[in-house]
C-alpha cells in the first residue's frame, strides 16, 4: 500500500477510537484521538500506565494551540517559534477541550507539533489532536523503528505506520511554561542551550523528583541488561573483572581503541558523533538484549548539546538494572 493510503487508513483508525503507532522524528508514538475518553482509556491499558501520568499531545500546526490551552506566555509563542515543528513539548493551562483522561486530571497539558513527514501527513488527514505516549510498554526503552513498536505491543495496536528510522533517537525536550519563569522537565532533542538562548536567560532544570513529569522516574528507559556507566579509563579494567565473573559484556562509546580492549569483550556499533549516539542509543540498548548481554559498559558522551539528554537517559538505564 502508498504512504498515502496508509496515512488515510490510519486516520480512519483514529476517527474510530483506535491505536495507531506512528513515527516522529525523536521516537514512535502510540497514538489515538486526544479528544475521545473511551480511545484514552484503552491506549493506557495498552501502554500498562498509570492512568495519573499525563500524555502528550500532537498537533499539525502551532495555529490550533490556542484552542487547546488557557493563554500562550510570551515565552511559550518564543520557544514555539523557534522551535516548532520540532523536537519541543511545552506544557500550559488547558482549556475545556482535552479531557482529563489526558493530564491525569491535572490543569495543564504538554503540546507539541513533530517535523516527521509521516506524522505530519498523519495528523493533517486526521485533522484533530493526537494524545501519543511513546509506543513502548510503560518503563521500557522507547522505540525508534516500526519494527520496535512490533517487538513491544504486537496486535494491541491497531495499526503502525513505518517512516524509517527516528532522526533524534530520543524524546522530545519538555518546558513548563506556566510558571512566572520557564523550567525544563526533561531534556530532549532541543538542547538547554538552545532554549535558553530563545528566553534569553539560564532556564531551570527541573527533572530530579518525580512530580515535575511523572513519568521521568529514575529507572526508565532500562534495557533488560544491567547498564554501568563507567570513565574511559577503566573500561578495560572493568571488562576484564566482569568477563572474569563469567557475564556476557557488551560496550557503548564513541571511539573505542579495540587494541586496547579484552578480545572477548563485545564492542557494539560505535556511534559516530553525540547527535548519532542519540539517534542509536535505544537501538543499542535492545541489541545488548537481544544479544544476551549480561552487562552493559557505556561510557557517556561530552554532555553537549544533546549529549546533556543522553547522558540523562544513561543515568536512568543504570538505576533501572536488571530484568523486569
Ligand atoms: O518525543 C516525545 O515527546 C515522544 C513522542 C511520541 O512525541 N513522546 C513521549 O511521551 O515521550 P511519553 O508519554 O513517553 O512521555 C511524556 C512525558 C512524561 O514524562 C509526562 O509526565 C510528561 O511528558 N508530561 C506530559 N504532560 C505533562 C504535563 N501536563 N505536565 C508535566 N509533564 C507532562
Ligand atoms: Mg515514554
Amino acid at each position: 500500500m502508498s504512504e498515502r493510503a496508509d496515512v488515510a487508513r490510519a486516520a480512519t483508525v483514529l476517527r474510530d477510537g483506535g491505536l495507531v503507532a506512528f513515527p516522529t522524528e525523536t521516537v514512535y508514538g502510540l497514538g489515538c484521538d486526544a479528544e475521545s475518553p473511551a480511545a484514552l482509556r484503552r491506549l493506557f491499558a495498552v501502554k500498562r500506565r498509570p492512568i495519573e501520568h499525563p500524555v502528550i499531545v500532537h498537533l499539525a500546526g502551532a495555529e490550533a494551540l490556542e484552542s487547546f490551552v488557557t493563554e500562550v506566555p510570551s515565552t511559550a509563542r518564543a520557544l514555539v517559534d523557534a522551535f516548532w515543528p520540532g523536537p519541543l513539548t511545552i506544557v500550559l493551562r488547558r482549556s475545556g477541550r482535552i479531557p482529563d483522561e489526558v493530564t491525569g486530571g491535572r490543569d495543564t497539558l504538554g503540546l507539541r507539533v513533530p517535523d516527521q513527514p509521516v506524522a505530519r501527513s498523519l495528523l493533517g488527514a486526521f485533522g484533530g489532536a493526537i494524545a501519543a505516549p511513546s509506543a513502548n510498554r510503560f518503563g521500557k526503552v522507547s522505540p525508534t523503528t516500526a519494527a520496535d513498536v512490533r517487538a513491544d505491543l504486537g496486535d494491541d495496536v491497531d495499526l503502525i505506520l513505518d517512516g524509517g528510522p527516528c532522526r533524534v533517537g530520543i524524546e522530545s525536550t519538555i518546558v513548563d511554561c506556566t510558571g512566572a519563569a520557564p523550567a525544563i522537565l526533561r531534556l530532549g532533542g532541543v538542547a538547554q542551550a538552545g532554549i535558553e538562548d530563545v528566553v534569553g536567560a539560564s532556564v531551570e532544570l527541573r527533572i530530579a523528583g518525580t512530580t515535575a513529569a511523572p513519568g521521568t522516574l529514575p529507572g526508565h528507559y532500562a534495557p533488560a541488561a544491567r547498564v554501568m556507566v563507567v570513565e574511559r579509563r577503566v573500561v578495560s579494567l572493568q571488562a576484564s573483572s566482569l568477563l572474569a565473573s563469567g557475564d556476557r559484556v557488551a560496550l557503548l562509546m564513541l571511539a573505542p581503541v579495540l587494541a586496547e580492549l579484552p578480545a572477548a569483550l563485545a564492542v557494539l556499533d560505535p556511534p559516530v558523533d553525540v547527535d548519532d549516539f542519540a539517534r542509536v542509543l535505544y537501538t543499542r540498548l535492545r541489541d545488548a538484549d537481544r544479544a544476551g548481554v549480561d552487562v552493559l559498559l557505556v561510557v557517556a558522551p561530552p554532555p553537549d548539546g544533546v549529549g546533556a539528554a543522553v547522558v540523562d537517559r544513561l543515568t536512568r538505564a543504570a538505576v533501572g538494572t536488571g530484568p523486569q
